[in-house]
């Protein structure tokens, strides 16, 4: 699959935008575990030209993370081309443009998913991007507002026209939020229309290796993008990559390994952030990353008591002393 002059090889398996979970030090982890490639979460565009040392954090990125695509979000095509130009400052590898989020906040300021009710809008700002950046842009979108106005068949050709390289769907409605199953056989009508050249990356309930390759299998999307699934296990993308590879599963990390990469994860994080700020924000990870373990609670506690770097990493390495197998 290539967005512009990025390849990313065959059936490549890239990690979803995921506000406050895909941090630098998490995207670099995926990476290394074999994710094609890597987001940002989503940056308000807005919020960008207004105050861009706020949203540093959110925008930076290490070498490691390529190829990496900046996500924006925003209402106005000016204010989306400023952003893109500001983004394309930081050299990522791709822009992406979130036409997908279904969150009240945003949609009530015209962002995000609102514009699926708004095509001739979504058509500026996604042209208005494309004219302002000598990245490619690709978009992250889902298959309509609602049940009685999916109009995805429509949108890509629409992107397709004014320049977008590759475009994300989220099989899912803005209705839907999060619920009910996602409807698959809208990536496969995607991919059967012979109007739409661009690459289609399906998303949507891959939550294993099995689902990964019945999502390509099933419906010949070129990609395949993994969000949820790889909150507290970024070791999904392996045991992906290895499942299309061999049909088969490596061995499940244990419980030392978990420690091993919670410890990467927040040297990492802290690299971009500043020790304090990663050490807080690591807190909300340390549930994902334990779950299923029968301790899982106390090493959890215990982990939220630090508010230094160094003493997070000191009882990291006590735990090693505990011996934690999976709940069946
Ligand atoms: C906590 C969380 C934050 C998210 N933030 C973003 C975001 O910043 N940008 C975006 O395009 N989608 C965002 N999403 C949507 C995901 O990228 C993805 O489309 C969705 O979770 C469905 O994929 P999945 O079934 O693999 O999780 C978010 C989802 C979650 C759960």
């Amino acid at each position: 699959m290539r967005i512009g002059a990025l390849e990313l090889g065959l059936r490549p398996v890239v990690l979803a935008p995921m506000e406050d979970v895909t941090d630098s030090g998490f995207r670099q982890l995926c990476r290394r575990m074999g994710a094609d490639m890597v987001y940002t979460e989503f940056i308000s565009a807005d919020g960008l030209l207004r105050a861009p040392d706020r949203l540093r954090p959110k925008i930076e990125f290490a070498p490691e993370e390529r190829p990496i695509a900046i996500q924006l979000f925003g209402d106005d095509p000016e204010a989306m081309a400023e952003a893109a130009r500001f983004a394309e400052s930081f050299d990522p590898d791709v822009i992406d443009i979130n036409f997908g989020c279904p969150v009240t906040k945003i949609v009530c300021q015209g962002a995000g998913a609102a514009v699926l009710r708004d095509l001739p809008r979504m058509q500026a700002i996604a042209r208005a991007v494309v004219r302002a950046t000598s990245k490619p842009v690709t978009v992250k979108t889902r298959l309509g507002w609602d049940e009685n106005s999916i109009r995805i068949l429509e949108v890509a050709c629409m992107l397709q026209d004014v320049g977008v390289q590759a475009l994300t769907v989220h099989a899912r409605t803005r209705h839907q939020f999060h619920q009910g199953p996602a409807r698959w056989d809208w990536l496969r009508r995607l991919k059967e229309d012979p109007g739409i050249q661009i690459p289609i990356i399906g998303n949507g309930d891959v939550c294993t290796p099995e689902d990964a390759r019945r999502m390509f299998e099933e419906t010949g999307v070129d990609g395949v993008m993994i969000g949820r699934a790889a909150i507290g296990n970024p070791w999904i993308f392996r045991d992906v990559k290895y499942y299309l590879q061999t049909g088969g599963l490596p061995p499940p990390p244990t419980f030392a390994e978990r420690l091993a990469l919670c410890a990467e994860h927040l040297r990492l994080s802290a690299r971009v952030k500043g020790e304090r700020r990663a050490v807080l924000e690591m807190r909300k990870h340390y549930g994902n990353y334990f779950k299923g373990f029968p301790s899982a609670r106390r090493i959890r506690q215990r982990l939220m008591e630090p508010d230094t770097l160094e003493g997070v990493l000191e009882v990291l390495a006590a735990l090693e002393s505990m011996e934690e197998v999976p709940l069946a």
